[in-house]
């Protein structure tokens, strides 16, 4: 009724010089964007969400964790199994060479962290856990914050999320065996043969004793720019005062000894480490987690200051429950670098801990 009643075609088909409009074909057309806008824009709203596709999204990686394991509700999709840690970081002005960041002025600046392991069940045996990890949230002034997550491998095993996310597939638990299928994995190397690399260093270097003797990299370049503004590129590394040991079969008979040693070390006395910034020199890969730098006496490397952990708490209700240490939260002065794998983790680390914030709520709701 109201396309009859349009009052501007009306007139010009009555004043002879217009042709009368053709209402069939005009009806058709309106009636396509009235249906065909909404589903267009609906089509967008569901690739966007990767439902339609095989577009990779967070989601998608943090089900590929999930699928890895049985359900743990409330926990982390990765590094599932952790304790709390606080301290703080005595920094001493040495880093200002190489960025401007509030964290390299002199002073002292308060630390919660999390000590962990790679793997998304929370129960498992700490005999498996061939890296550590260590995360780290610096408080800074003026609400600035530092969050960094490194592992006791200075590199990671694939260069993309895309790669990450078919490991991840190529690990997922068979419901049927609840194992992963190793013909998957075996197809899964033959077709990365960057993950060599990885498996090789893993090979080389025993896990440590102790979460506290172990040294610990960001592995990712990141971007800094100094006090002057000239930018640069640096990877950093946490450099442990107590000397490395290899873990023995003796510690690993309790299936907690990571947790135990700490607590241990911890009654005598706080656990250091000294944190270094490694500057890039030309040439050297800024884009591929896959790649070591080379160790050479060419390289500034910077001790900008001690890390110190004096206290630990569990993760259930320590002080690191809700925290996402999103390696991408940087005070100006230190910014990403075109690692592919940074902003992937950024994103994964926030589904992962809405998924479990989500679930601790559910879970107090229903027991209150
Ligand atoms: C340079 C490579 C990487 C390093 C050094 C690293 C390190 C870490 C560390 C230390 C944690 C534990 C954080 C904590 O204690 O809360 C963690 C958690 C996690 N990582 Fe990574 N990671 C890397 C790459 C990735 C990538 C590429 C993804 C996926 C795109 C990923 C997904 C996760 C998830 C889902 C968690 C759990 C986050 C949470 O619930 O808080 N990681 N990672």
């Amino acid at each position: 009724m109201a396309l009859n009643s349009d009052p501007p075609r009306a007139a010009a088909s009555r004043d002879g010089h217009s042709p009368p409009p053709d209402t069939s074909s005009s009806l058709w057309w309106r009636w396509a964007l009235v249906i065909g806008v909404p589903a267009a824009l609906s089509a967008v709203f569901v690739w966007c969400g990767g439902w339609f596709s095989s577009r990779l999204t967070a989601p998608r990686i943090v089900d590929a964790f999930e699928a890895t394991t049985s359900a743990h509700p409330g926990f982390r999709r990765n590094h599932a199994k952790g304790i709390c840690v606080t301290g703080h970081f005595d920094s001493n002005g040495a880093g200002l060479v190489a960025s401007r960041a509030s964290v390299f002025e002199p002073g002292r600046y308060t630390v919660v962290g999390r000590l962990s392991f790679p793997g998304s069940d929370p129960a498992q045996d700490d005999r498996h856990g061939m890296v550590r990890s260590f995360a780290l949230r610096i408080a800074l002034p003026h609400g600035e914050e530092w969050r960094l997550a490194m592992n006791s491998a200075p590199i990671f095993a694939v260069r993309t999320p895309q790669a990450l996310f078919e490991q991840l597939k190529a690990s997922a638990r068979d419901p049927k065996t609840g194992r992963p299928d190793p013909a998957k994995m075996d197809a899964f190397v033959a077709q990365h043969p960057e993950v060599q690399a990885f498996h090789r260093w893993v090979d080389a270097h025993p896990p440590s004793s102790r979460y506290g003797n172990a040294r610990y990299y960001g592995i990712s370049a990141f971007k800094t720019v100094d006090v002057q503004g000239a930018a640069h590129f640096v990877r950093w590394d946490v450099v442990p005062d107590s000397p490395y040991r290899p873990v023995d079969d003796a510690a690993q008979r309790d299936p907690d000894f990571l947790e135990h040693e700490l607590v241990t070390q911890l009654a005598n006395g706080p656990l250091r480490w000294h944190l270094m910034l490694n500057v890039a020199l030309p040439g050297d890969p800024t884009d591929d987690s896959t790649r070591q730098w080379v160790d050479t006496p060419q390289r500034e490397r910077i001790d900008a200051g001690t890390l110190v952990v004096d206290r630990a708490q569990t993760q259930i209700d320590g002080p690191c429950r809700d925290l996402t240490f999103d390696p991408t939260v940087l005070p100006d002065g230190i910014a990403p670098s075109s690692d592919p794998l940074l902003a992937a983790r950024s994103s994964t680390y926030r589904v992962s801990s809405e998924r479990r914030l989500q679930e601790e709520a559910s879970a107090r709701q229903g027991g209150s």
